[in-house]
């Protein structure tokens, strides 16, 4: 049976970028040059590799989800290459498809409706109200420069049975973060001085790395992990307590693909092994230390991708500012030290395997927080 994929966008997500008659949003070729840094970052950004040719993972899962559904390509493609329609030239329409979300996405469209469409050609929207430039006219953005801009393509995925499978939108307005004023660009493009552009004075500049899953930096310590030990005759009381420290909204956030795991090892004085919450798959062994919010199918298999899903079997994802604690019993006899490690993951291995991702930037684990408890 085939089955239909259908993806509503609940906010200003799904949109079409029209352009004015003869006029087109640039390559960020034509940008380099002047604009060194900001080039070079987004580069390295998941939005410059958020194409099926620059992304393997989104590759696969859009080859998957089009075997289901014709139309795949053109729903995915929305937010992954958001302004191929646009060119009026068959050249820049390939540049700009090969460049996913580019520059001129968030510095040359602004809000239509539900949409966004082309700004008034020739200008670049930027954070200044006073930038000055031979090549364009700049103007400063209101919208730029708030979460709204972010929010066209992060906020809220529903699947075709009606249940969020994306919800950053809901977490981040119910988070201290927003309602302290604090922007997904304050988080996610740190403000540094240097140079707008060569040749331009010296201002506050953002980072266009868009630090995310994809990099420890901005993964290390956005949780903490406190560990108390209390001795009940032949067992250890263990309580966890998982703080969300720095996260402006779930963690994880936005593709239900990520997932965090909660790792606790008793060891002897030596360091032997003695106990252990999970051995190789905590979803069968200890499915309370999965932070994830979990699709599953008609039959019951999960981890399934959105369009298969026909409800979530959980979402334990730690929310904004959530203190989680999880008890656990422990055999007492010689243990010596509890440890207990955090650890995020781009994509659970069942999903890697079954679409023959061996790629070690997907399968890589990086460790959020560690801590560990002495006895004696
Ligand atoms: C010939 C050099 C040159 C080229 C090419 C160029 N710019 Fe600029 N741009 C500048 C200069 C100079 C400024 C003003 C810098 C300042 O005032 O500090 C500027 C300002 C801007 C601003 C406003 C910055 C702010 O602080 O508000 C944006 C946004 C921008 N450019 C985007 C782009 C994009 C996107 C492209 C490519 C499609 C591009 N520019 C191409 C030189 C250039
Ligand atoms: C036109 C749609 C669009 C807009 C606007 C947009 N993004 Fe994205 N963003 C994406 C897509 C698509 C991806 C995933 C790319 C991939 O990995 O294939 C992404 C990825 C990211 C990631 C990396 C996620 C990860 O897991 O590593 C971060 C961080 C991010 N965006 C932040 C932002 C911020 C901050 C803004 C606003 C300034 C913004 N985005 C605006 C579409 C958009
Ligand atoms: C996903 C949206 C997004 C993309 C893609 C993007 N920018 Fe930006 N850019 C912003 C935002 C938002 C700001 C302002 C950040 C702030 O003030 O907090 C900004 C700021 C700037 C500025 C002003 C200086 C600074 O760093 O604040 C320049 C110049 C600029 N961008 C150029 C570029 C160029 C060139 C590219 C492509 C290589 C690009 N941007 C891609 C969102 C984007
Ligand atoms: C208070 C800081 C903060 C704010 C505000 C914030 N983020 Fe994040 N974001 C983080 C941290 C820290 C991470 C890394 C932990 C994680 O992966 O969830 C992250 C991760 C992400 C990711 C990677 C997916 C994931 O969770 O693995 C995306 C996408 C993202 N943020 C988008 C956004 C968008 C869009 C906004 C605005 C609506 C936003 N963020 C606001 C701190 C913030
Ligand atoms: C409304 C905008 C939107 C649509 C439509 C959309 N995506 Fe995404 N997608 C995003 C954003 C934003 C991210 C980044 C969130 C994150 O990293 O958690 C993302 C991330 C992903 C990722 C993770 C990429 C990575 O490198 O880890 C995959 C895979 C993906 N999308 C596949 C798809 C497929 C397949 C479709 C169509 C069935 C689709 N997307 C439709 C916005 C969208």
């Amino acid at each position: 049976m085939r089955m239909r994929l259908s993806i509503i966008c609940l906010t200003a997500g799904l949109f079409l970028l029209q352009g004015v008659h003869g006029q087109e949003l640039e390559s960020s070729a034509a940008c380099a040059d002047c604009h060194v840094q900001a080039v070079i970052e987004w580069q390295t950004s998941r939005h410059a590799l958020s194409t099926a040719a620059t992304n393997p993972f989104y590759a696969a899962m859009l080859r998957w989800a089009a075997a289901v559904d014709d139309e795949a390509q053109d729903k995915c493609d929305v937010c992954h290459v958001p302004v191929k329609s646009l060119a009026s030239t068959a050249e820049m329409a390939r540049q700009l498809e090969d460049e996913g979300v580019t520059c001129d996405v968030c510095h040359a469209t602004q809000p239509h409706g539900k949409w966004l469409r082309l700004h008034t050609a020739g200008v670049k929207l930027g954070p200044s109200h006073d930038a000055v430039s031979v090549v364009h006219a700049s103007q400063f953005s209101e919208h730029l420069v708030s979460s709204r801009q972010c929010l066209t393509c992060h906020a809220n995925l529903e699947s075709a049975h009606g249940f969020a499978f994306c919800s950053t939108q809901k977490e981040y307005l119910a988070s201290s973060f927003s309602k302290k004023g604090v922007t997904c660009q304050d988080c996610h493009m740190p403000a540094m001085e240097g140079k707008t552009a060569e040749l331009g004075k010296i201002r506050q500049v953002h980072s266009h790395r868009f630090y995310g899953g994809y990099n420890p930096e901005i993964l290390l310590n956005c949780a903490a992990l406190e560990l108390v030990v209390s001795r009940e005759e032949t067992q250890l009381a263990l309580a966890v307590k998982v703080k969300n420290r720095t996260v402006g909204h779930a963690l994880p956030t936005g593709s239900p693909m990520r997932a965090v795991y909660l790792s606790l090892k008793a060891l002897d004085r030596d360091g032997t092994l003695i106990w252990q919450n999970y051995q190789s798959n905590p979803l069968l062994e200890d499915p309370d230390a999965v932070f994830m919010r979990l699709l599953e199918d008609e039959a019951g298999r999960a981890p399934a991708p959105p369009w298969l899903a026909s409800r979530v079997r959980f979402d334990q994802r730690l929310q904004p500012d959530e203190v989680r604690e999880l008890s656990y019993d422990i055999p007492a006899a010689n243990v010596a030290t509890i440890s207990a490690v955090l650890q995020y993951r781009l994509a659970p291995p069942a999903i890697l395997q079954k679409l023959n991702l061996y790629d070690e930037s997907l399968s890589t684990i990086v460790t959020i927080a560690a801590a560990r408890y002495d006895l004696e």
